[in-house]
């Protein structure tokens, strides 16, 4: 097929993208298998357009920037997942194919429990079991979804108990309606990303031993600890230590499923990552009043009134309001965090230019690959127009919690397409996050990536697409070869090249003027006389 018309070539564009995206796990899998890279290249390389920051290369030309330059949290700079990824037009199976929803029970067979509301809404009634006893009355229920395109997640109420050395969470006498003898034992990967099979391969797998009403089959062992509150159940393993990734993955869908216990929710990980825990436990902390527990290690034998495994995902770096049986939207999600960081600024408001204010920018500077080379004009562009900018490499970047108040600080995010700009969900809400897209028609993926959340988030996007003359590129590929005249062939040639070419490949020189007027537009956005 060749690309004709401008309008069909975008048509192929599309196309191939999504062609890409969709091979993606399965070149994932193969890295893993040859083991050739360590695994963070291999998310970085494969799974997103990711990758994690090296260490400053001490390159940088600082600007004074009323005392917050340690600014950054780009650290595992990278990114990208695919629209491909959830859009079910493009990438899911039709559900029937996947499962059946009543697989593990969770459907009434009497029809008499439609949906999960009405079952979390049951949960009041469902007092006074004993959980310590092994007694045979029916006194739990279990609810799970096996039909949805991102997650496999399923919900436990009554005499629910967790070992978790054994990995394995058990139902005690589950009541008739919601018991299957053909579905006793049901496994999951408590990480929602269930598309990428290499991906998951990274989550440890959770048992859930049921029985039925007067069943001794599964003998469940007796309570060592007993909690009164509910459990949440995830991994921090899959690709957890790129930021995007900790947070599209981790951090959104255990707010979805974790949030509306205000606190009175046990958090047990599985694929425990000090680490992982460490940088977000400012989030942990305002999600659960307990410490977390390490399921793996656990050799207790727990029991909850109430255990969900798996967590709830809708989108990438997105909450579908539809979705969230408590209606959550994106705007409460970053509402969340900005009470979490104790963050300042819950709006960005226009500054008065008269009065000699000066709105704030952020620009994030990335090292090694996607960096702009000429950084200090484009920071001195920026502030000539009149922002006060805040220059954020990776080398401040540690400290997370810092680099959020920065951020937070500030009207405007500029960075080129990676996983930093992820810190977007720390602008106050009307802030507005531009992305500069590398050379190499990355428009679409980019905008599916961060674009098109950016609305839901209660910022404004602009986009900025590096033209021919602004990539580096043009130093090592003549005019007339395919990377300038037929990029999308590039795409075809793979995953690999494309990252090769266009994601590692590149750096960036604005072209000043050009960036300026943006500048100079967005300026006048936030700001009035
Ligand atoms: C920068 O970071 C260092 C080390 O974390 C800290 O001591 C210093 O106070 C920070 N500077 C600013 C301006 O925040
Ligand atoms: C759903 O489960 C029922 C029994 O639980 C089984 O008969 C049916 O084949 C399953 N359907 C699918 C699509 O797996
Ligand atoms: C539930 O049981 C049915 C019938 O035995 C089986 O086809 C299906 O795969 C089981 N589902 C799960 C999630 O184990
Ligand atoms: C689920 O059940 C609740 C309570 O009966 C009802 O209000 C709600 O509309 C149902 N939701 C769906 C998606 O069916
Ligand atoms: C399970 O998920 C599917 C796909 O989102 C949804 O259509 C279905 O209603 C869910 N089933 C239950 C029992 O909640
Ligand atoms: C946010 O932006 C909208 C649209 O530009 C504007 O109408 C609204 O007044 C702004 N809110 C605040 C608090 O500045
Ligand atoms: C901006 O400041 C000037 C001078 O103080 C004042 O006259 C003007 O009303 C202000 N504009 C707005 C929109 O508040
Ligand atoms: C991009 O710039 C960095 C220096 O900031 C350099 O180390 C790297 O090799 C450059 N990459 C490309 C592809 O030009």
């Amino acid at each position: 097929m060749k690309a004709g018309s401008n309008e069909s070539s975008k048509k192929l564009v599309s196309g191939w993208a999504l062609a890409v995206w969709l091979l993606l796990p399965l070149v994932v899998l193969v890295v893993l298998k040859t083991d050739c890279l360590p695994q963070v290249t291999v998310r970085q390389l494969f799974a997103q357009f990711s990758f994690t920051q090296p260490a400053g290369d001490g390159s940088v030309n600082k600007v004074p920037s009323s005392g917050t330059e340690n600014a950054t949290q780009q650290e595992a700079v990278g990114v990208a997942r695919l629209k491909a990824a959830h859009d079910p037009v493009v990438g899911a199976p039709p559900p029937t194919a996947l499962s059946n929803e009543t697989a593990a029970g969770g459907a009434d067979a009497n029809g008499d429990l439609k949906n999960q509301t009405e079952l979390l809404a049951m949960n009041g009634e469902r007092d006074g079991f004993g959980v310590n006893s092994d007694v045979a009355a029916p006194r739990s229920r279990l609810s799970c979804n096996f039909s949805f395109y991102r997650m496999n997640i399923c919900t436990m109420e009554g005499d629910v108990r967790t070992h978790g050395k054994a990995g394995t969470v058990y139902v005690v006498s589950a009541s008739d309606d919601s018991y299957r003898p053909e579905n006793g034992t049901v496994t999951i990967r408590p990480y929602p990303r269930k598309w990428e099979k290499p991906t998951m391969q990274l989550a440890r797998e959770v048992t859930i031993r049921s029985s039925g009403p007067g069943a001794a089959d599964t003998a469940p062992p007796r309570c060592t600890v007993t909690h009164d509150v509910p459990a949440v159940v995830f991994s921090t393993g899959g690709y957890s230590s790129n930021f995007f990734h900790a947070v599209t993955d981790i951090v959104i869908p255990l707010y979805n499923t974790a949030r509306e216990y205000d606190g009175r929710v046990q958090l047990v990980v599985t694929d425990y990552s000090r680490k992982w825990i460490a940088k977000y436990r400012h989030v942990l902390a305002a999600l659960s009043a307990y410490p977390v527990i390490d399921f793996d290690a656990d050799n207790d034998v727990r029991c909850f009134p109430k255990v969900h495994v798996g967590i709830e995902s809708h989108k990438e770096l997105g909450i579908n309001p539809v979705l969230s049986h408590r209606g959550y939207t994106l705007m409460d999600f970053r509402d969340f965090l900005r009470s979490a960081y104790s963050l300042k600024r819950a709006w960005s408001t226009p500054v008065n230019r008269t009065t000699g204010g000066r709105p704030r920018l952020v620009m994030l500077l990335r090292r090694h690959s996607r960096a702009l080379t000429n950084e200090a004009e484009a920071v001195a562009a920026a502030a000539e127009v009149g922002f006060e900018v805040v220059a954020a490499g990776p080398e401040a970047v540690r400290d997370m919690a810092h680099f959020a108040e920065v951020v937070n600080s500030c009207d405007v995010m500029v960075g080129v397409h990676g996983a930093g700009l992820t810190n977007m969900v720390f602008l106050p809400h009307n802030g507005t996050a531009m992305q500069i897209i590398p050379w190499g028609e990355m428009k679409w993926p980019c905008w599916s990536i961060f674009g098109e959340t950016v609305p839901d988030m209660g910022l404004r996007y602009v986009e900025y697409e590096a033209t021919a003359e602004e990539t580096t590129l043009k130093d090592v590929y003549p005019r007339d070869h395919p990377v300038f005249t037929n990029p999308v062939s590039i795409h075809k040639q793979g995953f690999d090249q494309l990252w090769k070419i266009f994601l590692d490949g590149q750096n960036v020189t604005l072209d000043i003027n050009r960036f300026r007027g943006f500048m100079q537009q967005i300026y006048q956005d936030v700001t009035v006389t």
